[in-house]
């Protein structure tokens, strides 16, 4: 079991007289002191514009964004020029759909998503749909909540364009066959684009590895700070590809009449950047590299099979989603007939923090036939006791409610 809890200052914190137990880690995990001193840092002594400025405080800026986007790089295996700096996971895929939906997306064409998705994976390529006429259809999952692969590859000899995916859901948790996906859709002559959000925190993303063409991530689930996300695009594929917002950083020349655009990345990155979010993220990698990836992965699967185990045993439990070995660590479930909001209400009052809702995922909250779930994540912070401190304030639900 990993022993990191000092490393989180915020940890030790007492929310309602308790003692903080954290289990809302797929929307936002926390950081590590080592990411709150970069972001200090950067502001207390290097802080300026980037890459415009002669001046020394510019040029230590710009190193030290420049140094972020090469660890960044590092982390999942891709090329500096590789990785855009954007705000956000949603913000990659809209950049995706945006830029290489409108330049290569035509009224024949379909787009192949999965039931899965996060309304971030879904929205924006329903906008690409309106916007061109093209046709959008949805992998389905099993009653487990995992991809149904044989009509994966049904849709796929429809020959669609695009196809997205996640690689890991966060109102389930179920994982998908990532690597085995990409080289289908590869094999079908589509571009794949990989919803990392929830994958990256969780035994990390190695692009090469997994064959895809586009990949997207957000800073505040893995451990860095909220502003920053990335979006790897392969490289021809970023060359060909028109920029999606024009501004400063994106241009290499501006007359009255037009603009030649920069190199990449920065053809992609319009206006100032999130520097200190940049420098955050960069630490935050360097942090779970020291750690283990593997080693984060396992500590997080023996949580979540334990809280499996203990609401196994309690027979007001619903559970949703596939058994341990098949799901990232993400538990989502209901108690009898409580609303989910109540259930996080009554956790709150004993200092758990879950989430309740639709997860963005109201299309699959639909399948499941419930408006919304109770839902507990885990990080590398989280321990035996915090699956142990859920399990009985659950109980309290039960006494509160009947
Ligand atoms: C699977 C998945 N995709 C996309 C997102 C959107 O991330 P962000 O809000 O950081 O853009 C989330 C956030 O919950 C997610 O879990």
């Amino acid at each position: 079991m990993l022993d990191v809890r000092k490393d989180f200052p915020i940890l030790s914190r007492r929310v309602n007289g308790k003692k903080l137990v954290y289990l809302d880690n797929a929307a936002s995990t926390q950081s590590p002191r080592s990411v709150i001193d970069a972001v200090s840092d950067y502001f207390g002594n290097h802080h300026a514009n980037v890459h415009r400025g002669v001046h020394t405080l510019s040029a230590e800026a710009t190193e030290l964004l420049e140094n972020a986007r090469r660890e960044v790089a590092g982390f999942i295996n891709a090329t500096p020029e590789e990785v855009i700096f954007v705000r956000n996971t949603t913000e990659a895929l809209n950049l995706v759909a945006r830029s290489y939906g409108d330049a290569f997306i035509g009224k024949n064409d379909s787009i192949v998503l999965t039931q899965l998705e996060h309304h971030s994976n879904i929205v924006p390529w329903q906008q690409l749909a309106n916007r061109t006429g093209a046709k959008l259809h949805y992998a389905r999952i099993n009653g487990e909540g995992m991809l149904e692969e044989n009509h994966f590859a049904e849709l796929l000899a429809g020959v669609p364009r695009i196809t997205a995916f996640t690689g890991a859901s966060n109102a389930l948790g179920s994982l998908t066959p990532v690597r085995k996906m990409a080289r289908l859709v590869r094999a079908a002559g589509a571009v794949s684009v990989l919803d990392a959000a929830q994958l990256a925190p969780h035994g990390g993303l190695d692009v090469k590895r997994l064959g895809v063409d586009f990949a997207a991530f957000s800073g505040h689930k893995l451990y860095g700070p909220t502003g920053i996300g990335v979006l790897y695009g392969r490289k021809e594929l970023l060359e060909k590809m028109p920029a999606f917002l024009g501004g400063g950083d994106m241009i290499r020349e501006v007359s009255w009449d037009s603009f030649t655009v920069n190199d990449l990345p920065y053809k992609f990155e319009a206006g100032t950047p999130n520097i200190s979010g940049a420098i955050g993220l960069a630490a935050a990698v360097r942090y779970l590299s020291k750690i283990g990836l593997a080693h984060i992965a396992r500590h997080e699967a023996e949580l979540t099979r334990q809280t499996l185990d203990l609401f196994g045993q309690d027979e007001r439990v619903v559970l949703y989603g596939p058994p341990a070995s098949k799901r990232a660590s993400i538990v989502s479930f209901n108690y009898g007939s409580v609303h989910a909001h109540d259930v996080a209400s009554v956790l709150d009052s004993q200092g758990v923090a879950i989430r309740s809702g639709h997860h963005c995922a109201m299309p699959l909250m639909g399948l499941l036939g419930v408006p919304a779930t109770a839902r507990a994540s885990f990080a590398l912070y989280n321990t035996p006791n915090d699956v142990e401190a859920l399990a009985s304030s659950l109980k309290k639900v039960g006494k509160i409610f009947g």
